[in-house]
């Protein structure tokens, strides 16, 4: 569930800032209300989701955010878990624990300064993400999972000294094949350093050996050091897609449903919402999206032309 479009970095692969200079931000009554947010979460659990993840843009520039994790808690036995760039996330770990949330995963491309701006493009400092990765940790939000982007000739000396980082920490670092989603990056295939070479220039330093699947809905292949220094995964969404286990559904930040990542349109749940629909109606609508859906577009990813509308990764979350 994204709670806001904003964001306070403008990472070229999602959000370039050439594209993003002029463009409209949502409206805040646009917004679904935290209320709403709660109110939806109530009727998916009902059909059997176990799990909400809180999205952006960047979900900590959403004020007040730990009043929704209290609500959200409130009304379904969902487990709450929060992706975030991290720069705020040193002031408002304390706050989140402590109204619910239980898991965070935070993105991190990089650890050198210049080529973290580079993946980044914005002034925030490295520094300050790793000090809400520690301030997570003491909220008790361990084990942290680390989001690293890998794009080729930008960001891919940063895979050893990230893995050698988060050796022995128990936090996860997961390695992401960067994906074509949205129509601004320009992602060209050569761009991608497929999962099978993540893998290799790891192991050459730290061996590894793969662990058995996470189950159902698991994006990530896991692996573990085999000197015991811990867990990373990776996510070939491009050279080994998965759509077949997915089992996400997402709420764009102004209510509309999808069943995919590279959608086009979504069905506006926030309309159902604010017509005084009753929640048999909201679940209807959910039923309808799921038992529809036939996304495969990372299955199908060669066959699709570059020019089909998709919705932007700041609209819809990760
Ligand atoms: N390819 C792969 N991962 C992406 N993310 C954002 N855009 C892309 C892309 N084009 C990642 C972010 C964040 C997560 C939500 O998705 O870095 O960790
Ligand atoms: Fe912001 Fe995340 Fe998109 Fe980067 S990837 S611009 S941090 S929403």
């Amino acid at each position: 569930m994204s709670v806001t479009d904003r964001c306070n970095f403008r990472c070229p692969y999602c959000m370039p800032r050439q594209h993003y200079e002029r463009h409209r931000f949502l409206p805040r009554s646009d917004l679904l209300t935290f209320e709403e947010i709660a109110r939806v979460v109530r009727v998916v659990s009902g059909l059997g989701v176990t799990k909400v993840r809180l999205t952006g843009g960047e979900p900590l520039l959403r004020a007040e955010l730990h009043r929704l994790l209290e609500l959200v808690v409130r009304a379904a036995p969902v487990e709450v878990a929060l992706t975030t760039n991290g720069v705020l996330l040193a002031r408002k770990a304390d706050a989140l624990a402590r109204a619910g949330l239980r898991r965070v995963t935070v993105s991190l491309d990089a650890l050198d300064p210049q080529v973290f701006r580079a993946m980044s493009d914005s002034d925030h400092d490295v520094g300050d993400v790793l000090a809400g990765i520690a301030a997570a940790e003491r909220a008790g939000l361990s084990p942290i999972k680390i989001n690293t982007v890998v794009r080729r000739g930008v960001n891919d000396g940063e895979l050893l000294p990230i893995a050698r980082r988060f050796r022995h920490t128990g936090h996860v670092v997961r390695f992401i094949e960067y994906m074509d989603v949205g129509t601004t990056n320009a992602w060209k295939p050569s761009d991608v350093v497929p999962a099978s070479e993540i893998l290799e220039r790891i192991s050459s330093e730290f061996p590894l050996e793969a662990l058995p699947s996470g189950g159902m809905g698991e994006v990530a292949r896991r692996y573990r050091y085999t000197d015991g220094g811990g867990e990373i995964g990776v996510i070939a969404s491009v050279t080994a897609p998965f759509c077949g286990g997915c089992t996400r559904l997402r709420l764009s930040s102004e209510g509309k449903l999808y069943a995919c990542l590279f959608a086009a349109f979504g069905d506006d749940v926030r309309a159902l919402l604010r017509s005084g629909a009753d929640d048999a109606a909201i679940a209807e609508l959910v039923t309808r999206v799921w038992e529809r859906r036939e996304d495969r577009y990372s299955e199908l990813r060669a066959r699709h032309p570059r020019s089909l509308p998709r919705v932007e990764m700041s609209y819809i979350g990760g």
